[in-house]
């Protein structure tokens, strides 16, 4: 048996080869093990389809099997190779158990398209992705609230438009935020449930005239349900890509915005936060300088994941229906948005878990015009109608004084507000996202370890 150089014609120009490939042969290594479990669960079905002349058989499928675990293992060892001729992850399997297993290495592609492959694997993929950027989202959240929790009812001027505004606590501001950011994950559970659905089996997009049983690829994946209509699965290509990119730029946005609050409180006119030394970068010029240049970066990662989810839906907008190459170009874009947005959530618990909280600067950036609010309901405790009061305290903004700051912060209990914060909520909430979380992807690692057997 002779097998040919490559798997599908070789009369490609190489630099049109090139261009098409583009980076698959970098980018699929990360698709490595998804398509080896893609592909042990379409030749397990195969072998169970009921054929006179079966196309393969149950002990062919265990073989094939074996070979993936042996190619995944490959992978694993970084010494898996994807190469400009195989064009990508699918046929460099293919190629490598070809090399293995003979002809039945050329039976594995039967009643399957590159399309519905790297369906699969993508979202595979990227359940596995969107369970690790949740838990990383839970332990930032988690920094979060335990920065509140120690820091306690340390007074800190609550601001809006920038002004300040009224008394509020370092717990309320690190607790709010780590709660923003708790919220995220109901967006990225939104990409996940979009991604937990099977492709596999609408082959190019249209099916095929053969027995093909979806619902047991399903099964075996471990995917809540099958994508029913075959041309709707090859349509959804990108789809998923666009709704995690946007999960992951709406959680950038939120980073986004607490690195801010960082940046500005602790510089000096501030000076509420210090940021050890070692997370500050220094200048070649001026030797004083310790810079919170890693937040900065997480504004301008946050701009850029905008602009990838931004680049996914125009890239969608206007391709016709069925498979298009333009959607291999959706790959990169949410891979490295993933990228980004992990690192960033990792990068963002060290710094505030090193944040160092003054609270004696936090104390005295109170000034009377932060108590104004507080001292007109005195008035409406007293009787004065609410407007009336606002009035008083308005008309007489010069007669405030500075008041102790401990001491309002000690009056405002009800829920949510700065003695009012219950971490028993937060508790309970990440506790059951992580156990959620957890549980899923030790599902989803099992199956694809058991499938290779
Ligand atoms: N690398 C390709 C992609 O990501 C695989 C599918 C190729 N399919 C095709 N019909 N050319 O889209």
């Amino acid at each position: 048996m002779k097998t040919k150089k490559t798997i599908t014609d070789n009369t490609v120009d190489p630099d049109i080869l090139a261009y098409t490939v583009g980076d698959d042969p970098v980018l699929d290594l990360a698709l490595a093990r998804w398509d080896a479990m893609g592909t042990a669960a379409h030749v397990t079905m195969l072998s169970e389809m009921k054929l006179k002349k079966p196309v393969v058989t149950k002990a062919e499928a265990k073989k094939v099997r074996q070979a993936l675990g042996a190619i995944v293992k490959l992978a694993e060892e970084g010494k898996f190779e994807i190469r400009v001729d195989d064009q990508d992850v699918h046929m460099a399997v293919e190629r490598m158990l070809t090399e293995e297993l003979g002809d039945l290495g050329k039976k594995i592609h039967t009643g399957r398209s590159r399309n519905d492959q790297v369906a699969v694997d993508v979202r595979l993929h990227m359940k596995d992705e969107i369970l690790r950027a949740e838990s990383e989202t839970l332990a930032l959240a988690g920094t979060l609230f335990k920065l509140g929790k120690d820091s306690g009812a340390i007074p800190l001027v609550g601001r809006t438009h920038l002004q300040p505004a009224m008394p509020s606590t370092v717990e309320m501001w690190a607790t709010g935020h780590g709660e923003m950011i708790l919220d995220q994950i109901e967006n990225l559970e939104a990409a996940y449930r979009l991604a937990d659905a099977n492709p596999l089996g609408s082959a190019a997009g249209y099916g095929v005239p053969l027995p093909l049983d979806r619902a047991r690829t399903t099964e075996l994946l471990g995917f809540s349900r099958t994508i029913h209509n075959c041309f709707g699965a090859s349509m959804a290509r990108g789809e998923c890509e666009a709704a995690l990119l946007s999960a992951l730029a709406q959680l950038m946005a939120v980073l986004s915005r607490l690195a801010e609050d960082m940046i500005l409180f602790s510089m000096p006119e501030f000076a509420y936060f210090k940021l050890p030394r070692e997370y500050c970068t220094g200048s070649s010029i001026m030797p004083q300088k310790f810079n919170p240049d890693v937040l900065e970066l997480v504004r301008s990662k946050a701009a850029q994941v905008l602009g990838l989810q931004t680049a996914s839906l125009s890239l969608l907008h206007a391709m016709p229906g069925g498979y298009n190459r333009d959607l291999q170009d959706c790959k990169w874009l949410y891979m490295k948005g993933l990228d980004i947005t992990r690192t960033t959530l990792r990068i963002l618990a060290k710094v505030a878990a090193g944040l160092k909280v003054d609270a004696e600067k936090c104390r005295a950036a109170f000034t009377p015009g932060v108590f104004a609010t507080d001292v007109a309901l005195r008035k409406v405790a007293a009787g004065t109608p609410w407007r009336d009061a606002y009035h008083d305290v308005r008309d007489n903004l010069g007669q405030l004084e500075n008041e102790d700051p401990d001491a309002a912060v000690a009056l405002k209990r009800h829920e949510g507000t700065c003695l009012g914060i219950d971490h028993m909520v937060y508790a309970r909430r990440c506790k059951q996202l992580l156990k959620s979380v957890n549980d899923r992807h030790a599902v989803l690692l099992r199956k694809c370890g058991s499938l290779m057997k």
